[in-house]
């Protein structure tokens, strides 16, 4: 044993930290306890009211036994998620570490909650905030019960493949110049298209304003596992990210989290805000899977992501002998708002056989049993992640052969529609969201000021935001949408006939 321990002592410290690193990454507090409490046998008499599956015979035999009897309930040997003491805390400080920040929180009302919670922690009302304009639908809802006045800044818009991408760094700089007094930044990082901005450059650039960096991480939970994806947010300094798990980090459907790093923006809040944003019922189910896909990111993400790196290319490489369809990967890296590229996102433009992606999509499920990400004008999007394999993009690329000789003589050109442009914000989201209102129909509203967010879901990006004025360009966008049976959310009227906007 003495001579293990002074061979130990001649290895280099980083080996020791990487070795210890592991270990400690493979242990799962939160999912432990819940094993144990669940091999007790206890006799409940709390919520919920199923116990543990015994009242529900069908969801019993739906879901399976094994899932119902681990839905449990806070209490002492599980900890709270609301002010955790013990093995939730020790599963957040794990995942604090496994993405690099020095605080980690789960999150199981959805990445929106953590959104909301970052733009609440540094934003009181009144303050600015430097928002990219294809931000998510939950930044906006931030921005309605913070307060906080939004600086939007045009992302890039690329005209060949129909999507917005990252910012323009030198564009973003000169806005926060511009606005020295705003408390924060966000950043999208990834797009839900793969883009990302300079995400290092801006984060110092902000923090010599005494900006936080507030970073939309829903569409990365995986990038710091892996050395040829795009750098994440807490390995680029940024203060907070909003982390989706569910996404492609392989934990269950609104499991989230939120990592921050201590500095300019201040720990002891986070917590407060996100009781504001939760449940006081926060679901075990949800939180042992944050802890399990933690681990398994922090432990085998490498390996795990060379084998879904090599079947995205795969898939890319296949898909682009088709013709009439294009996959774009890494080489769209240096156009506009495009400083590196997560290719697990595969894109798949239609352009070039006359079909928009509202089309393929709806096709691609209705005709081949196979279900997309999203479909918009010009594309659909396919998510590449933990559970794909060659077979599954073998049917993919299998459909879209056949799509494509469907469509080899398509004579009929469709009409895409390109973005509505910078709108004018009149009002605070939350000023025009809480003002008295008027309904009117949608075709006579350019020119007034809107009191409600328009938008196809997914991918949730607003039209228009409250407070901002409505253009024809607007009006034509929300009804080509509907047009193509995008899925309206958010407004009051979801046929669109009608509009709330600001007396
Ligand atoms: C960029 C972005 N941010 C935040 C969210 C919100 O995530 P969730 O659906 O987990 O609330 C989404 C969801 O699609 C998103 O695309």
């Amino acid at each position: 044993v003495d001579e293990m321990k002074n061979a130990i002592n001649f290895l280099p410290k980083s080996i020791i930290i990487m070795d210890q690193e592991e270990n400690i990454q493979n242990r799962t507090p939160l999912l432990d306890a819940m094993i144990e409490y669940k091999n007790k046998n206890c006799t409940p008499f709390d919520v919920p009211g199923h116990k543990y599956g015994r009242g529900s015979k069908e969801l019993r035999e739906i879901y399976g036994e094994k899932a119902l009897s681990m839905d449990f309930n806070s209490m002492e040997c599980l900890d709270i998620l609301s002010n955790p003491s013990s093995v939730i805390k020790e599963a957040e400080d794990l995942l604090a570490k496994a993405y690099g920040g020095d605080k980690g929180y789960f999150v199981v009302n959805g990445t929106s909650a953590a959104v909301r919670t970052m733009i609440m922690t540094v934003c009181k009302p009144d303050d600015k905030i430097i928002v990219p304009r294809n931000a998510h639908k939950s930044v906006v809802s931030g921005l309605i019960m913070s307060g906080a006045v939004p600086v939007y800044v045009q992302p890039e818009y690329d005209e060949q493949l129909g999507v917005f991408h990252g910012v323009d760094t030198d564009n973003l700089k000169k806005v926060i110049v511009d606005n020295q007094d705003a408390k924060a930044v966000v950043i999208i990082n990834p797009t839900y298209y793969g883009a990302v901005s300079e995400l290092k450059e801006i984060v110092d650039f902000a923090h010599q304003y005494d900006m936080a960096v507030l970073v939309d991480e829903a569409h990365g939970a995986h990038l710091k596992f892996h050395k040829d994806l795009p750098i994440s947010s807490m390995e680029a300094g940024a203060d907070l990210a909003a982390v989706s798990t569910h996404k492609t980090g392989g934990s269950l459907t609104q499991s989230s989290a939120l990592v921050s790093r201590e500095g300019i923006v201040k720990s002891n809040q986070i917590r407060k805000i996100l009781n504001i944003n939760g449940t006081t019922s926060s679901s075990y189910l949800l939180m042992g899977s944050i802890d399990s896909a933690r681990k398994n990111l922090a432990v085998n993400g490498e390996k795990i992501f060379d084998e879904i790196l090599e079947i995205s290319r795969y898939a890319r490489k296949e898909i682009n002998k088709i013709q009439g369809f294009y996959a774009f990967g890494k080489e769209i890296i240096g156009r506009p708002g495009v400083y590196g590229f997560d290719e697990t996102k595969l894109v798949i433009n239609s352009c070039r056989l006359g079909i928009t992606g509202f089309d393929l999509y709806d096709m691609l499920r209705d005709d081949y049993n196979i279900q997309m990400e999203l479909g918009d004008s010009y594309n659909v999007l396919a998510i590449i992640s933990l559970g794909d394999n060659y077979s599954s993009i073998d049917i993919l690329v299998e459909a879209l052969k056949s799509i494509s000789a469907k469509y080899e003589n398509n004579e009929k050109r469709v009409n895409y529609f390109k973005n509505v442009g910078k709108l004018e914000v009149k009002m605070s989201p939350r000023d025009a969201f809480y003002s008295d209102t008027e309904k009117i129909s949608l075709k006579n509203s350019v020119g007034r000021i809107s009191a409600e967010s328009v938008m196809a879901y997914p991918p949730g990006i607003p039209i228009v935001t409250p407070g901002e004025v409505i253009t024809k360009e607007v009006v034509d966008y929300a009804l080509y949408l509907k047009q193509n049976n995008a899925l309206i959310t958010d407004v009051e009227d979801l046929e669109l006939n009608y509009i709330k906007v600001v007396i």
